[in-house]
């Protein structure tokens, strides 16, 4: 499937994958920064933003595919930089694993490479059902808005904890089911961390129980270029809850690759 994407900028090509139940606006700020120097390229991933739905499971290789078939329609046919976030942290390293010719380096932010434990994947799959029965993504909502967003946030940022709602409310409901079930049977990529041989920068929120640090440490050894950045007073959206810092250490390591 081709994905409605912003195309944006002109420079060494940039692709950033949204997690969620989110859309591409959550790089807003990365997007116009970045594009000062990059093409930068943000889709939204099926069945969420402006994408639309398809019935069925939406595995990691499938929406992984969606993206490179999005890319071939924009003739982005060199290496490029891929940056994920949480579940499009998960895409991009099913991409990794399967086309790293394409890779030019990753950006792997408040993410994992593990697969779910099977209590956590039966939940999943349960909340899924309950979407379904409900005929509506408010259990989804409910459920994740308090998990992505950091303890500073939600004391303090009642706009942006709203506006995160809003953008929630803008996954379609096949959309939330295909995802929820794709995650739950994502692929172990922990193995796959040590065959990446490009620069890999991590991005961890300082406050995000989803990818804690510890996790995104020790993912971080065992990428062979791996280098790890935590953004303070933050959750597991760090785009959106520290844009500024979350903007600056992606331009660092950008920068660093054409140094
Ligand atoms: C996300 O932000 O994409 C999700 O929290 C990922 C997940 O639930 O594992």
């Amino acid at each position: 499937m081709q994905l409605a994407t912003t195309d944006t900028g002109s420079g060494p090509s940039l692709v950033l994958l949204h997690g969620f139940p989110l859309d591409r606006t959550i790089f807003d700020h990365q997007t116009q920064v970045l594009a000062r120097h990059y093409r930068v390229i943000v889709p939204d991933l099926r069945g969420l933003g402006a994408s639309p739905p398809t019935e069925g499971v939406y595995t990691m290789t499938t929406l992984a595919d969606d993206v490179l078939e999005t890319l071939d329609a924009l003739g982005v046919t060199g290496p490029f930089v891929l940056g994920g976030l949480s579940m499009g942290g998960y895409v991009a390293l099913e991409l990794a694993a399967r086309h790293p010719s394409r890779l030019r380096a990753l950006m792997l932010m408040a993410s994992r490479a593990d697969a779910d434990r099977p209590e956590a994947a039966a939940n999943r799959r349960a909340l899924a059902a309950k979407v379904i029965e409900a005929r509506s993504t408010e259990p989804v909502i409910d459920a994740f808005l308090p998990r992505v967003l950091g303890e500073s946030t939600k004391q303090h940022r009642p706009e942006l904890v709203a506006h995160v709602r809003t953008i929630m409310q803008g996954a379609s409901l096949l959309g939330v089911v295909g995802c929820l079930n794709g995650m739950a049977e994502r692929a172990n990529h922990t193995d796959t961390l040590q065959g990446i041989k490009v620069p890999a920068l991590v991005l961890c929120g300082e406050e995000d129980p989803i990818a804690p640090i510890s996790d995104c440490r020790a993912m971080t050894q065992s990428l062979p270029q791996g280098r790890l950045e935590v953004i303070a007073e933050s959750g597991h959206l760090i785009t959106m809850e520290q844009p500024e810092s979350t903007t600056n250490a992606m331009r660092g390591f950008l920068d660093g690759l054409s140094a």
